[in-house]
């Protein structure tokens, strides 16, 4: 009797967020796919059933969809592995301008929560690094002390995940890679964390890896990220290996830079007397001054706004300056070809925002490794949820004993 109530309750809150999922399909199906295409202004081509099939293993170029695709980290990546991207999704106004510069054959929509779900073409592989203000620190502090809600509770941008979830139950891609910020794994006390796992594995069946990873070691940027990886049938994967020691910033600076980019008086002062008054109140706030034998700390969004945290030394004589866009490119792993098309102020909010390619180069290499091998038939492993622990790495899994697994019927989520 006890065991059936303890089960009832772990329980509860997956049928809630299997009736989001719901409601998510059912919005994106009540929007009429003519509805749909013409309310995104930015269609470039009609969206279309592509008509391919994704259930048999997959051979020659993969085909992968890049969603909240910002200026296409992802894509470069799975690009470069010789994948073919048939649709991407931003609203944003100047990323899409970006986007659109560097891949000009992509079809880019609009408003993901505005497509209708199975006019998104069949795909093998889908891309997402969501939005993460609702999730990130820095987010969850400000939307706290507004007193908004923040994680799933944002009606406005939490329930994204809920978008994916409908996608991946609808279109069944063989894998996934998600991405988002360190903190997604802690919000909530974990709970959020746990939801879109338990959404992920126990409602869409997916077998699931998850890791928390440093970008310094391939560019000279402390960056850590949550990477999602997902497989629909159990596969041979494994994590790709990173060198031990990254590069410096000295590898991605320019020896001449327009004097724009060095700090006003005014600023410099403003920033010094800021970081006085913090330390003395004990906090840690403090500008992120590097040079040419350091690393930066992690680029933001708001790093148009005063370049604090990553302010690079000039010498005594010079106030110190900060990045230029290209070298927040470089900083990025983006390759000089990637073409910076919009303001500055754009351009450093669209790197901020970015996922680091090296990063993801690596991962598309071992994700479409994984697919290239046949699919198992049981899984090598047994994912289970627990506390990650730092010597494995972040990952909170445990191998158990070889065990088939079973996919909710879809009607489950339909
Ligand atoms: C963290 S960024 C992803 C950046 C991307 N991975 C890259 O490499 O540049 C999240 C992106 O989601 C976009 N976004 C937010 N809400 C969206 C929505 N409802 N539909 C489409 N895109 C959206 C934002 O404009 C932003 O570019």
């Amino acid at each position: 009797m006890k065991k059936s109530v303890k089960q009832a309750k772990r329980k509860a809150p997956l049928k809630k967020t299997i009736k989001l999922v719901r409601k998510v399909k059912l919005k994106a199906r009540s929007t009429p796919k003519s509805q749909a295409v013409a309310k995104s202004s930015v269609v470039r081509e009609p969206v279309a059933h592509y008509g391919l099939k994704t259930q048999a293993p997959i051979n020659g170029s993969h085909r992968f969809i890049d969603l909240f695709c910002g200026i296409g980290g992802f894509h470069r990546a799975f690009d470069k592995q010789g994948g073919v991207c048939v649709f991407a999704s931003d609203w944003d106004k100047f990323s899409q301008i970006t986007y659109r510069a560097n891949f000009p054959n992509t079809n880019l929509i609009g408003d993901i929560t505005t497509i209708d779900v199975p006019s998104i073409p069949e795909h093998d592989v889908l891309c997402a690094g969501f939005p993460c203000q609702p999730f990130s620190l820095a987010g969850v502090s400000k939307k706290n002390s507004l007193g908004r809600k923040h994680g799933f509770e944002d009606e406005r941008q939490g329930n994204l995940f809920f978008n994916i979830a409908a996608i991946l139950d609808h279109h069944r891609p063989a894998a996934f890679v998600l991405e988002n910020v360190k903190n997604l794994k802690s919000h909530d006390k974990g709970r959020t964390f746990k939801t879109i796992h338990e959404i992920l594995t126990k409602d869409l069946g997916y077998h699931v890896y998850y890791k928390i990873i440093d970008a310094q070691s391939v560019v000279p940027q402390h960056r850590e990220r949550i990477f999602i990886v997902g497989f629909r049938e159990p596969r041979l994967f494994e994590w790709p290996k990173f060198p031990e020691e990254g590069p410096k910033l000295g590898e991605i600076l320019d020896d001449k830079v327009e004097d724009k980019y060095t700090l006003t008086d005014h600023l410099w002062t403003y920033l010094q007397n800021y970081a006085r008054k913090h330390q003395e109140a004990g906090n840690g706030f403090g500008f992120g001054m590097t040079n040419r034998s350091g690393i930066a700390r992690t680029l933001s969004a708001r790093y148009h706004k005063d370049g604090s945290e990553i302010l690079i030394d000039q010498g005594r004589n010079k106030n110190p300056r900060r990045l230029t866009p290209r070298e927040c490119a470089r900083l990025m792993g983006y390759p000089e070809k990637h073409k910076i098309v919009v303001s500055d102020t754009q351009a450093y909010r669209q790197f901020g925002n970015s996922v680091v390619v090296p990063v993801v180069e690596r991962l598309a290499k071992a994700v479409i490794a994984a697919l290239h091998e046949p699919a198992l038939e049981n899984e090598p492993l047994v994912m289970q949820f627990g506390e990650p622990k730092p010597e494995d790495g972040g990952q909170a899994m445990k191998v158990l004993k070889p065990k088939p697994r079973k996919r909710k019927p879809a009607a489950a989520l339909a």
